[in-house]
């Protein structure tokens, strides 16, 4: 007999056995490791947390959960005023520093001076939290000009390697931890979300890829929030930012 067909009658029966052995230790391993996380929370009270696109949505309140528990801040966005008034609302919470940085994370030089502005004025870096993202409900053949998805993975995803790259020597030097906003879009694949899926799974495979690279010295998670009400669920037009793209 043919090795396919071999296959083909033994390795499902094989599989199904295997996983039944495999998945309640595992499950039961899971549940162990997330009370372990839970009773040894990290406490992040002075480390310097680097937003981006903290200027609202889930970003600007990530801002205020970590200002809460005593973390320095350096919040980037392309809205200046925007970022100034979650700073100032940052502060009263309770972060004892935070700066903020006017930049396009799309952008390769923007990436590289925000996380070197970070530095240097706090001299460390604990967590990045690649937030920033866009999108907005399109169908496929809805779309006028197919470049307008051009700046939904400019920013989804490769927003998120460029600060990355440049954060990952002060990450090793601090063990410090990447927290990815992505996206369920990225593994649940919904209509009229074509490209921005699309991205969201890049990002994903991405991240999980440089988790099996980097191994335990540097904490990736990655964040896959269903529907979540911000200026993006909202089609907010940022004429300021001089796309046509709710900015977060
Ligand atoms: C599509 O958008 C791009 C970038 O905004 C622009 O350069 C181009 O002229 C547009 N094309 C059409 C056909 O409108």
């Amino acid at each position: 007999m043919e090795m396919n067909k071999l296959l083909n009658i033994f390795l499902p029966p094989l599989t199904i056995i295997s996983l039944i052995f495999i998945l309640p230790p595992f499950l039961v391993f899971k549940l162990l490791w997330s009370i372990r996380r839970s009773v040894f929370k990290e406490n992040v009270a002075g480390k310097v947390v680097l937003i981006t696109g903290a200027s609202s949505g889930i970003g600007e309140h990530l801002a205020y959960e970590y200002g809460r528990r005593g973390a320095r801040l350096a919040l980037v966005a392309r809205r200046t005023d925007r970022l100034q008034k979650v700073a100032g609302r940052a502060r009263e919470l309770g972060s004892p520093d935070v700066i903020v940085i006017t930049a396009d994370v799309s952008k390769l030089q923007d990436s590289k001076r925000f996380v070197d502005e970070t530095v240097n004025h706090f001299g460390q870096l604990d967590h990045l939290v690649n937030n920033a993202g866009i999108g907005r409900p399109q169908t496929f053949e809805g779309t006028k000009n197919l470049s307008n998805y051009l700046p939904v993975m400019d920013i989804n995803f490769w927003g998120s390697v460029y600060g990355t790259f440049f954060a990952l020597p002060h990450l090793r030097k601090s063990r410090g931890k990447i927290v990815v906003m992505s996206s369920a879009a990225g593994w649940l694949y919904p209509p009229k979300a074509s490209v921005y899926s699309a991205s969201k799974a890049a990002q994903i495979a991405l991240f999980e890829s440089l988790r099996a690279e980097w191994g335990p010295g540097i904490g990736i998670t990655v964040v896959t929030p269903g529907f979540v009400e911000s200026e993006l669920t909202q089609g907010v037009q940022v004429q300021k930012a001089k796309v046509k793209y709710p900015a977060l």
